[in-house]
């Protein structure tokens, strides 16, 4: 192990950095777009109660192990393995983690790496570089290229700098700039014509596709992604944490941090996409459905913002700041889990580790960009459809069917002395051996 491992230095300082993992591109292109779909508020309701009765548990019994073991996820779900089956199981799940966060890293840095391309723009458009800003908006494979490289050298500058200096003190930077853009955001969109029609839509419940099976599946998937579970990520930012922190109030603070960002992230798109309706831009697809994924973000609100005048460089500037700051803090939380790997158990120096591993996941990200057609929705298919919610599955298995009930309870009462008669301690253990892996297996043989 190595000799100083690395802790956050306050409550303030995780729950920024565990936020801002959980708060990132899927909380505002997914989760608006997926309300507006699917019955608004209705749809919102049931995701609160997903997210809370279903990931909710699974966050815990990642930070609980992460705390515990004080380590990287292999080394961790080894440590409470009971015998030699589960210690290879361990070593085949924390392994199959690491390659699927690090393949999730390859294609997030590529839409990153557009946020970045279209910050660029108006400030392009201002110095009157136009032919520069239209090579900024235009899906290229050069352009991608340059972007994922760029983007990745951001990730990889924090994850240098290691626990404290890095991810505590950009995400404590950074999280609550991204708060304060969003409010301001919100706030300028509200004034303009049509932002009460999308609010209508957001918010007014359609009750009756609550029991749509393809609702609920979609809001659980929703709540994993966003909440980043089943790689690691959040057993990493776990084991960082301080032995007096009580995990049941910090993990729901997250929770409730992440969910809350979701919801107002709703408040600003959905006001803005009818706002940009009203301005003659074609905001449904082919089905009728509201635009959703890449083309809200790079097609709908970039129309939207040209269509502003001079104000609208000013919005999109905000904007896209705000999607580089939400995609930034959530890809170190990812190559942090492969880094804190090589750094633990092979010895290798954060630095370099940080150096090489981004390398190579820069490399594959470079490899989807020249085969974007062929690679990226599989890419995105296979880790965050089918690897994720499988590897989640396994993480509810170790806490709850191969770790010692009690030795579980010991960890939980470091920073939390009464948690035996907390309700925490009622209801999750049951939860976690029953509830999550029955919802995660229904939901992925949907
Ligand atoms: N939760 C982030 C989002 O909503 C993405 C993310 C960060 C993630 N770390 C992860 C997703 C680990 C899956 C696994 O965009």
């Amino acid at each position: 192990m190595a000799a100083a491992r690395g802790e956050f230095s306050s409550r303030f300082g995780f729950l920024m950095a565990a936020s801002g993992s959980a708060v990132g591109l899927g909380n505002i292109w997914g989760f608006p777009t997926n309300a507006a779909s699917n019955g608004g508020a209705a749809f919102l309701f049931t995701y609160l109660i997903l997210a809370f009765a279903l990931a909710y548990p699974a966050l815990m019994a990642e930070l609980i192990i992460g705390r515990h073991a004080r380590a990287n996820a292999i080394t961790a779900l080894r440590s409470i393995a009971s015998g030699p089956r589960t210690r290879l199981l361990a070593l085949f799940v924390g392994f199959a983690g690491i390659i699927t966060v690090s393949l999730i890293l390859s294609f997030y840095a590529i839409v990153s790496g557009w946020m970045i391309a279209y910050f660029l723009d108006p400030l392009a458009r201002i110095v009157q570089m136009d032919g520069f800003a239209s090579w900024l908006t235009q899906d290229a494979v050069a352009r991608n290229a340059i972007f994922v490289v760029v983007f990745m050298y951001m990730t990889i500058y924090i994850i240098r700098a290691g626990v404290k200096d890095g991810i505590e003190r950009w995400a404590s930077r950074l999280m609550p700039s991204l708060i304060f853009i969003l409010v301001l955001l919100i706030g300028y969109v509200f004034t303009l014509p049509g932002a009460m029609e999308g609010l209508r839509n957001y918010l007014l419940p359609d009750f009756s596709r609550v029991a749509d099976p393809q609702l609920l599946v979609d809001a659980m998937g929703q709540a994993f992604f966003s909440l980043s579970l089943g790689v690691g990520t959040m057993l990493i930012y776990g084991s960082y944490i301080s032995k007096e922190e009580n995990l049941p109030t910090v993990g729901t603070l997250v929770a409730l941090l992440d969910v809350g960002i979701a919801v107002l992230a709703g408040l600003l798109i959905l006001p803005a996409m009818y706002v940009a309706l009203g301005a003659g831009v074609q905001i449904f697809d082919a089905n009728g459905g509201l635009i959703a994924g890449p083309g809200l973000i790079v097609s709908v609100l970039p129309e939207l913002f040209n269509n502003m005048g001079t104000v609208g460089v000013f919005v999109a500037l905000a904007f896209f700041l705000l999607m580089t700051i939400a995609s930034l803090t959530s890809s170190i939380s990812m190559l942090e889990v492969p880094v804190a790997y090589a750094v633990e158990h092979h010895k290798v120096e954060r630095p370099r580790a940080a150096l090489i591993i981004g390398a190579i996941i820069t490399l594959i990200s470079l490899i989807i960009v020249f085969n974007f057609d062929q690679l990226f929705d599989l890419v995105v298919t296979v880790t965050t459809e089918m690897s994720q919610p499988l590897l989640g599955l396994f993480f509810c298995i170790f806490a709850a069917w191969i770790w010692q009930r009690n030795e579980v309870l010991q960890e939980i009462k470091q920073g939390s002395a009464n948690a035996e008669n907390g309700l925490f301690w009622k209801i999750w253990p049951f939860y976690i051996k029953f509830i999550c892996p029955i919802a995660i297996l229904i939901v992925y043989f949907q």
